[in-house]
Formats: C-alpha cells, sequence, structure tokens
C-alpha cells in the first residue's frame, strides 16, 4: 500500500510539478501562493501613500550584513591614530606579509612603488605626489593613523576600504610597509 501511495505521489509531482514549457503556466495544486500583495521592484506599490514607491528606504542606521562603521570621521585623524589598535601588531610571519605584500601591490603600488619610495608608475603623472611610505613623515605615523588613511582616504588620495573590505587584510598591509620600512632604514 505504502509503495503504490509513493507511486501515486511521484506521479502526481511528475505530472503537475515542473516542465509546463516556457510559455505556459503550471497546474497549481495549493493556490495560496498565487494570491498575494507583493510588489516587484521599482513598480508602483498602491499601498503605500504617500510616494507609492514598491522599493523602501532601509530605516535609519541600517547596514549591511557584515558590516561594521567606521567610528571615527575624517576630521578625527589624531583620535584614530591614538586609539587605532592593530591585531596583527608585530607579526611579521610569512603569512601576515605575503598578504599585506598582496594587498599592497594590487592597490597601493601604483602609485607608492613595489619598495614604498612613492615612485610608482603613475606617481610622475600625479599633480600632488604619492609621498614616500618608508621615509619622512610617515616613518613617524602610528599603525592607527596609517589605517584611517587606508580606510577613508587622505587628501587626494581615496578611500581603498572598498578595495580591501576586511580589516585585518589593512593592517596585514601596514605589517607590510612596516616591514619595507625595516628593511629601506
Ligand atoms: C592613485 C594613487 C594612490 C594609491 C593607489 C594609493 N595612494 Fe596613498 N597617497 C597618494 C597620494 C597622492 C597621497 C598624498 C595625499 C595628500 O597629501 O593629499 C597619499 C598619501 C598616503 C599616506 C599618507 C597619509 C597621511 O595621513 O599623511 C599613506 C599612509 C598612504 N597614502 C598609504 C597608502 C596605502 C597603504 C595605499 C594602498 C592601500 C595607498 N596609499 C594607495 C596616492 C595614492
Amino acid at each position: 500500500m505504502k509503495v503504490v501511495r509513493g507511486l501515486l505521489f511521484l506521479t502526481v509531482i511528475y505530472t503537475f510539478g515542473c516542465g509546463a514549457g516556457e510559455n505556459r503556466t503550471n497546474v497549481e495544486l495549493i493556490q495560496d501562493m498565487m494570491d498575494q500583495i507583493s510588489v516587484k521592484a521599482q513598480d508602483w506599490n498602491p499601498n503605500v501613500d504617500p510616494d507609492f514607491q514598491a522599493m523602501r528606504v532601509p530605516p535609519e542606521n541600517t547596514v549591511p550584513r557584515g558590516f561594521k562603521p567606521y567610528p571615527y570621521t575624517l576630521g578625527e585623524v589624531e583620535k584614530a591614530s591614538r586609539e587605532l589598535r592593530n591585531p596583527l601588531s608585530g607579526q611579521f610571519g610569512a603569512e601576515v606579509l605575503a598578504r599585506g605584500k598582496k594587498h599592497f601591490e594590487i592597490n597601493c603600488a601604483v602609485c607608492h612603488g613595489a619598495d614604498g619610495a612613492g615612485k610608482g608608475p603613475v606617481a610622475s603623472k600625479m599633480a600632488v605626489p604619492p609621498p614616500s611610505l618608508i621615509e619622512g613623515k610617515v616613518l613617524g605615523y602610528t599603525e592607527g593613523r596609517i589605517f584611517h588613511a587606508i580606510t577613508l582616504g587622505w587628501g587626494v588620495m581615496g578611500s581603498y576600504s572598498r578595495q580591501i573590505r576586511k580589516e585585518e587584510d589593512r593592517w596585514a598591509v601596514i605589517n607590510y610597509i612596516k616591514n619595507l620600512q625595516k628593511k629601506a632604514n
């Protein structure tokens, strides 16, 4: 009996379940889902007076999943320099350096140079030249200060937080820069 019922069930699924063809609607056994109030994105929605937009603006302070808001504004550079702590501080193992090198060479070397000396291939074309990261003022920067510059950008340099999404990867870039500094000085 069980087998017969099972076969019957499979036959019903096979007959009505799928494969109705591109332009034909399936036979719907349970029709509750056919009649619903969902609206298409970009569509007109008569239920949301006064703007009638189907797409809603997310509530204030909504953030995407996995997103961690950066707690400093651009102007709070001194505060960020003081307070930010590198979770990879002092770690110069092969793995951390390889990770930093990868992101540095993809995102920074074109301007700051592969050795960090500020002579990347496009540097000479820039009105405000990229500074050397291995001498001068940047040598005196805290790790937090560099993190701030990568995360929000600095002056004419844009933010790289979208290119280097993971905070830890940004810190690895900083370790890589620290290592370049050590090698150069
Ligand atoms: C398109 C070229 C360009 C790229 C790519 C670039 N920078 Fe810069 N960077 C600059 C320029 C130009 C300045 C100077 C900005 C100014 O003073 O207005 C600068 C400044 C800096 C400073 C000094 C900031 C300060 O507070 O004084 C640091 C540190 C730095 N960059 C690190 C990086 C790192 C790390 C990357 C890669 C994630 C990177 N930059 C990618 C052009 C670039």
